[in-house]
């Protein structure tokens, strides 16, 4: 992914489409003037074309050229909305049944939400790996502090700075990945039995954590449209006793939605009157598709009642099992929590997050990593709204996954048959919520190319839906 060259016209074609300045129809300068103009090869001009094909922008006419496109994937979905009653967290359908059962090979997996094998940078990771060995020896296999290594904690506290969020060092730890974050920070702010508001839909990941500590939950809607339902999230804590809204503003799972500075801190606002802790997961923050980190509900918290998480399971390699969390005001019972659950994470996993934090390997890859996610997003929004009638797949604004809506009408069961009768794995909605209102969406994770065994199946699979 080392073509960033044909951002400077397609830049330009964006800004003027969005403007209004090119409307729908509007033919576009032709390959040959693009590069005589832009001082560009015929490749940078193509794959220029290509990418703004692929974000659904600009059509191309066989043997005319390109033109803007004349639909607009607008923000027009009805949302389902569930009730404001508090739940026992208890799926519909047992979720284990979406995971693959173990045939992965054979499947297109569209279900896992991580880097896949070719994403990951192999390379970067085996010299550092072998750098850290060398330089740390034996120091790697003692018990590291519990709160996890000074340097990294500095080094996390630095790169959060870069956004705008101001977190203390010692404010942090060290943690075994996001998910072990999330459990503290819920088992630091809650008891059993209490309820937490989350959004609807949410990740499973986060509902699986709820229910192990015997919470209840109350989802509160994420739509298109406004994203998180501020007004929804007000009334909720009005009548109900919340003790945790947990968030994930930047590039939600499933919708990839991008939650505005002014959105977050006017949820921070009503959580702060009614003195509610908000759990923020920025696991996906560092895979924006603009031009700049967002910044974290974090930035804008004064009291300590914010509580982020992160980690590098989603931008580099689920393996490395290295989460972080800022624990805020609530740091001495989380870190009593965290020694409960294991003495400390792996030093040498920490050393080698270290080491790519405090050189320039980190953001490299990032930087190719963030292109390669949004090309690879689009490509399948494109191929989603073609081969399925009637679908509804928005574009993502960044993150790892797409959510897609099948007519009313859709038999779900024979959907999924399909899907396994040709061999491709998306998560049913209704493991997004422990209501029946995403019976007819479904999640797609776009962390490799759709193979042209891929395409066949989706095609067939798309087939099938017109019957
Ligand atoms: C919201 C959320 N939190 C945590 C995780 C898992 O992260 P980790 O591998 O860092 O524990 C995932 C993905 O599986 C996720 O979607």
């Amino acid at each position: 992914m080392k073509d960033y060259k044909y951002k400077i016209f397609t830049s330009v074609i964006e800004e003027n489409i969005n403007k209004g300045l090119l409307k729908p129809g509007d033919y576009l300068p032709s390959v040959r003037n693009i590069k005589q103009e832009y001082n560009l090869s015929t490749s940078s001009v193509q794959s220029g074309y290509d990418y703004l094909v692929f974000k659904g922008l600009v059509t191309s006419l066989p043997r005319q050229g390109y033109i803007v496109t004349n639909h607009t994937l607008t923000v027009n979905e009805p949302h389902p909305i569930p009730d404001p009653v508090p739940r026992d967290p208890v799926f519909k359908e047992n979720i284990l049944l979406t995971s693959g059962t173990g045939r992965h090979s054979e499947f297109t997996p569209l279900n896992v939400a991580a880097p896949s094998d070719l994403m990951v940078p192999q390379k970067l990771l085996l010299r550092t790996m072998q750098k850290v060995i060398k330089e740390k020896g034996a120091a790697l296999l003692r018990y590291y502090p519990a709160n996890g290594s000074e340097q990294l904690r500095d080094a996390l506290s630095r790169r959060s700075a870069r956004h705008g969020a101001i977190i203390n060092p010692d404010e942090i730890l060290i943690t075994d990945g996001a998910l072990q974050a999330l459990y503290i920070a819920l088992a630091a702010t809650t008891d059993p039995g209490d309820i937490v508001a989350v959004e609807s839909p949410c990740v499973f990941s986060i509902l699986e954590v709820i229910a192990s500590l015997r919470l209840k939950a109350i989802e509160i809607p994420v739509s298109y449209k406004d994203g998180f339902d501020i007004g929804y999230l007000e009334n909720a804590c009005k009548k109900n006793n919340i003790k945790a809204v947990v968030i994930t503003p930047n590039f939600h799972n499933p919708t990839g939605i991008l939650m505005s500075d002014d959105h977050k801190k006017e949820i921070l606002c009503i959580t702060d009157q009614y003195n509610i802790p908000i759990i923020e997961n920025d696991i996906y923050g560092d895979l924006y598709f603009s031009n700049s980190r967002p910044g974290s509900i974090k930035n804008f918290d004064t009291t300590g009642s914010v509580i982020t998480y992160s980690s590098f399971s989603k931008s580099l390699a689920p393996g490395i099992r290295l989460g972080w969390m800022s624990a805020g005001k609530f740091f001495p019972k989380a870190e009593r929590i965290k020694f409960s659950l294991g003495r400390s994470v792996s030093p040498f996993n920490q050393e080698v997050i270290n080491q790519l934090l405090n050189s320039a390997g980190y953001d490299k890859h990032l930087r190719s990593f963030r292109l390669q996610l949004e090309r690879q997003a689009l490509a399948l929004v494109n191929i989603f709204n073609r081969y399925f009638p009637g679908s509804y797949t928005p574009i993502p604004q960044g993150g790892y996954s797409i959510w897609s809506r099948l007519p009313a009408d859709t038999d779900m069961k024979a959907f999924y048959r399909y899907c396994e009768k040709y061999r491709l794995h998306f998560t049913p909605g209704k493991t997004f919520s422990f209501t029946d209102a995403y019976d007819h969406h479904f999640r797609s994770i776009f962390s490799q190319r759709i193979t042209s065994p891929g395409l066949q199946s989706i095609k067939e699979i798309g087939k099938s839906l017109h019957h």
